[in-house]
């Protein structure tokens, strides 16, 4: 039976919390860390998030790592249980994230198939080579985007235009996977076709800018398309 051709020939992926675990940093500390080590890690990410779009909106760009680095320290702040002596710990760890466990798998099936495959992310070119080089990934991504050169982040659609720029590709052609559903929503606005991988459960928004599939991990991508 003839291999059948992959109805995506490019497929592009969002790097933090969808290729690596943004909560594996706090994790490897965890013991040293105490009790409310899932609530930094949560806060953690959730102000770099908010710090992104905030500054995006006011025109007034740091890159990724300078807000990471500011939002853990909002984090300790709020969580005055958590050894601030961790700080320099937390933030190397973020330089080698792992790697959620089937996406190595996953990315070689894809390339196999013919396709091409890419990272398209808030974090600076520093970081993202920083953590495909770690999880072992530097040999199945063909090109990783980075916001860094626009100086504005997800969801202003300049950043998913990148990816059809280089690639001379329709948006439509394009197949992005994102475990935030904030990134999926700025995608399908801009056209790309969209698979939510939702590893969290979590409750679906934003309806008008639907994905076209929601997977639990990138485990069905292969088999789903
Ligand atoms: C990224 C963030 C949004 O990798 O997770 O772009």
């Amino acid at each position: 039976m003839a291999t059948p051709t992959p109805p995506y020939s490019a497929y592009v992926f969002d790097a933090y919390g969808t290729l690596f675990d943004v909560h594996a940093a706090v994790r490897r500390f965890a013991g040293e860390i105490g009790p409310d080590g899932q609530q930094l890690s949560d806060i953690w990410r959730a102000k770099q998030l908010e710090y992104s779009w905030v500054r995006t909106l006011m025109g007034a760009y740091q890159d990724f790592w300078e807000l990471t680095e500011q939002a853990l320290d909002y984090a300790f702040a709020k969580v005055p249980s958590a050894d601030r002596l961790l700080r320099q710990k937390l933030l190397d760890a973020y330089w080698k994230l792992d790697c959620y466990p089937e996406v190595p798998a996953i990315l070689r099936a894809l390339k196999a198939d013919g396709a091409k495959v890419a990272i398209l992310s808030n974090g600076s070119p520093a970081m993202l080579e920083a953590a495909v080089r770690s999880a072992a990934l530097d040999t199945v991504i063909d090109e990783v985007f980075s916001v860094d050169a626009l100086r504005r982040f997800k969801t202003d659609p300049s950043v998913y235009e990148t990816v059809t720029t280089a690639w001379r590709l329709y948006p439509s052609k394009i197949s992005f996977q994102s475990s935030n559903r904030w990134d999926i929503a700025g995608a399908a606005k801009f056209g790309f076709r969209t698979v939510w991988i939702n590893r969290t459960a979590q409750p679906d928004e934003y309806f008008d800018l639907k994905p076209e599939l929601i997977l639990p991990s990138l485990e069905g991508l292969t088999k789903a398309t």
